[in-house]
């Protein structure tokens, strides 16, 4: 069966896939930051002809119901159909993700079927004091307590030495490693006194040979 938008493109539907389903195997994109679970109602179309087995509508309105509006994730073609798509529902703005259209980002990824898996983590640790009987050094006490933690291969650059003994200090032997993950060996990029496990950001760039995507 067909669906054609108000685009004039027509793509293929199924009564067992879900109208958001069958846009996004044809590279249609619609906002679904509940993961299709029809709760955030960001997947909004609109039906101008045909006939839907729509499962939920609870986050329309009763204007958008009487304007033929119904969720994507949860409307399943019946037969040939016709829809539109309202301008506040694509994913993609001129090719690009439209983040800011989600609160949630993670929600978003994940409802894209995006799987996350970091290359660098943070990780809290907290040292020992040192004591009469405890006085190794500070890296030794670092070292220790990572390979406590079972992160034993993790390379500690020469620039961090410097500074480590201050940083260790300054909030009672509290630190945040940020780690990033290898196949030989794991490496500290950055230590931080304190509790500073949320806060990290990052920033990736696909430098293809046509496209820069960030
Ligand atoms: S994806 Fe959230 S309501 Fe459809």
């Amino acid at each position: 069966m067909k669906i054609s938008l108000s685009s004039g493109k027509i793509i293929t539907g199924s009564p067992d896939n879900s109208i958001l389903e069958s846009l996004k195997n044809e590279g249609v994109f619609l906002t679904s930051s509940c993961g299709s679970k029809g709760t955030c109602g960001k997947c909004k179309i609109v039906i101008r002809s045909g006939e839907i087995n729509a499962r939920s509508a609870i986050k329309l309105t009763h204007e958008e119901l009487k304007k033929n509006y119904a969720l994507a994730c949860q409307s399943f073609p019946l037969g040939d159909i016709s829809i539109e798509i309202p301008k506040e529902s694509p994913l993609t703005l001129e090719g690009r993700i439209a983040t800011g259209r989600s609160k949630d980002l993670q929600a978003l990824l994940h409802s894209a079927g995006v799987k996350i898996e970091p290359l660098t983590e943070r990780i809290v640790l907290h040292l020992p004091t040192p004591s009469l009987n405890d006085n190794i050094s500070d890296l030794e006490r670092l070292k220790r307590e990572l390979v406590s933690k079972g992160l034993g291969c993790l390379r500690v650059p020469f620039r961090f030495l410097t500074g480590l003994a201050e940083k260790v200090r300054k909030n009672k032997w509290e630190i945040t490693l940020s780690v990033i993950y290898s196949e030989d060996c794991n490496e500290i990029t950055n230590i931080f006194p304190g509790d500073k496990k949320s806060k990290q950001y990052g920033i990736a760039i696909d430098i293809g040979t046509t496209t820069l995507v960030v």
